[in-house]
């Protein structure tokens, strides 16, 4: 029944064809405005952007730069069938400097280069309401829109809050972290707030061969933490960024956050009890009784898939009193890690992403537990280590290297969770782990989207099945699969990143990276009956930009344009893009907002 969740219903655009304009391109019959971009007021009393004379003192006030995960959350009061004002979150993932700045001196960065940076980072809160039109536009609210930075203090909650390893000269109780950076995706609560995941951390702190300790050591090596200086050079102007000076202060990054933009005064929290990696994000489901479960990927070659299941409830209703019970629900509860196993001879699974002859790559699997509040599950480490180390606590029980877990969301509709595996360019290379049947293809270029279905729909299973419902790349191609739809019929699609839903219940999935020569874009996809896998792109982004944040609503879809421009050789002082404003100007990552005319 067409009519019925995922049937792809809604989805009757004509798709657009890949391309390489500097433009986001959108199907006949649709419309697009930019909502807000890199500068734009987000405060009131904020100075208009000046490319040329940016301060730290305005950014703060500012739209930051290089804008990922974006969520709404509808404002009270206003849940009837016209929901006119939201709160509009966005992730400021990273900056670039060399796009940010002219004769930007990588050697030789200023303090207010880097005072700018850190409030570039973070997040912007800001207000969107309906005008007559129906068209969204960002209000200069003074109650609601708020910058974090990385200067704004957050709240360490959940069993590892106060352990020694997150302790530090400047916060000794181990409970207060100035700012959040490299946040990726994210997701919106069911109690209305936003979780946003702490990814490449590592980045940022220097002199990680400073520290002599083995054990300290190694687990800086399992994060990725460089020797010497980092590109950035932030450890010249603030202590915390030299590992050599504070060995913690890299512990207390990598985490998942959540803020309640309805409680604009509110210290946004650092949650220990989902683990520390390099969290692309998080995504909540209610399951069959009540507990919450939290979806989540850690995006780098060869890591692993995690979820969170809460000890409490949830308690329906929008009361106080409910929310802040809700808000509580991410502090207990126990930490798993994903194991699979396929269901097809090994010796079928040749590494070239042909299906083998049962026709799927599909298997079984199992979630491994970790920690469950201050106990231990794993041989050698405290519950605290476990949290704050969960890659090598994993690395310990067995978990299936995964090729670069990126957004991990459950459909509400149908209760199975959709990972986007981005891609592998390593898998199978001297030294590393080979194609198996849940990491089909080595050298994996263009990434696949696996489907999970925990054992009976309950959210909360120990085991589930699961199978690839895309293998991404050009359909013409044998190593490509589209749930099994007609190969000829469907868009071209590469590096899956972000997935969402609309009402209806159909995936939208964005891209970062299409590995096709194109430029990335937006596509939908039912997952139902006979249109599943009939994959559409429904927009592209300018080229040197990736899509992300998309948020599917009835009548509009937002997605986040990020790093546009950003193409070998260019520069602030050689842009190769001029979008969104034309003319000779600077690229800007940018909101878009997608009408149908
Ligand atoms: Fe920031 Fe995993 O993309
Ligand atoms: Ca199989
Ligand atoms: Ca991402
Ligand atoms: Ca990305």
């Amino acid at each position: 029944n067409p009519g019925e969740p995922g049937h792809g219903t809604g989805l009757d655009f004509d798709p657009v064809a890949p391309n390489t304009l500097d433009a986001v391109v959108v199907p006949d019959g649709y419309e697009q405005d930019i909502l807000i971009r890199w500068g734009d007021p987000v405060l009131p009393g904020a100075p208009e952007w000046d490319f040329a004379n940016q301060t730290a003192a305005a950014q703060a006030k500012q739209f930051g730069f290089n804008n990922d995960y974006c969520g709404l959350v509808p404002l009270p009061g206003q849940h009837g069938r016209h929901r006119e004002r939201y709160l509009m979150v966005s992730n400021h993932e990273y900056t670039s400097e060399n796009y940010m700045f002219h004769g930007w001196d990588p050697d030789n960065p200023t303090r207010e280069q880097t005072e700018i940076a850190w409030q570039a980072h973070g997040l912007s809160v800001v207000v969107v309401e309906r005008d007559r039109r129906g068209k969204l536009e960002v209000k200069l609210d003074r109650h609601y829109n708020r910058r974090i930075t990385l200067t704004t203090p957050f709240t360490v909650r959940g069993p590892a809050a106060g352990s020694p390893l997150l302790r530090t000269n400047a916060d000794p109780a181990g409970r207060t972290v100035f700012g959040t950076k490299n946040n990726c995706a994210g997701g919106v609560t069911p109690w209305g707030t936003i979780l946003s995941g702490e990814e490449n951390i590592n980045q940022y702190f220097a002199n990680a061969d400073a520290v002599t300790d083995p054990v300290a050591r190694a687990r800086l090596a399992r994060y990725g933490f460089p020797a010497g200086a980092t590109e950035r050079k932030w450890e010249r102007f603030d202590d915390r960024y030299d590992l050599a000076k504070e060995p913690n202060e890299a512990n207390r990054f990598g985490w998942i956050v959540e803020i309640d933009p309805l409680s604009p005064h509110e210290n946004p929290v650092k949650h220990t009890a989902l683990g520390r990696f390099k969290h692309e994000g998080a995504n909540v489901i209610i399951a069959h009784d009540g507990r919450v479960v939290a979806y989540m990927g850690d995006d780098e070659r060869f890591e692993y898939l995690y979820k969170f299941v809460s000890d409490g409830k949830y308690k329906p209703g929008n009361s106080r009193h409910a929310r802040e019970h809700n808000k509580k629900l991410l502090d207990s509860g126990t930490l798993y890690v994903a194991r699979f196993t396929g269901d097809s001879p090994a010796a079928e699974i040749d590494g070239s992403g042909r299906l083998p002859s049962d026709g799927e790559f599909d298997g079984r699997g199992e979630w491994i537990p970790l920690a469950h509040n201050d106990k231990s599950l794993v041989d050698g480490f405290t519950a605290e280590e476990v949290y704050v180390f969960a890659r090598a606590a994993a690395d310990v029980v067995g978990a299936t290297k995964m090729d670069r877990p990126e957004d991990v969301e459950p459909s509400l509709k149908n209760r199975r969770m959709y990972a986007a595996l981005t891609n592998n360019s390593e898998r199978g290379n001297p030294g590393k782990e080979g194609a198996t049947e849940i990491n089909p293809r080595v050298r994996n270029r263009h990434g696949h989207v696996l489907e999970l279905e925990e054992r009976r729909s309950d959210n909360t299973a120990t085991t589930f099945s699961w199978q690839l419902f895309l293998v991404c790349g050009d359909p013409a191609a044998d190593d490509t699969y589209f749930g099994g739809y007609d190969k000829s019929q469907v868009s071209p699609i590469s590096c899956p990143d972000n997935v969402a839903f609309d009402s209806k219940g159909n995936l939208w999935i964005s891209t970062d990276g299409n590995a096709l020569d194109f430029n990335d874009g937006l596509f939908a996809v039912p997952l139902e009956g006979r249109e599943r896998g009939h994959v559409k792109q429904f927009l592209t982004v300018p080229a040197g930009a990736e899509t992300c944040g998309p948020i599917i609503e009835d009548d509009f879809v937002l997605v986040s344009v990020q790093h546009p421009g950003e193409l070998d050789g260019a520069s602030a002082d050689n842009p190769l893009s001029h979008w969104p404003d034309g003319g000779d100007s600077q690229p800007r990552p940018s909101v878009v907002a997608v009408y149908r005319s």
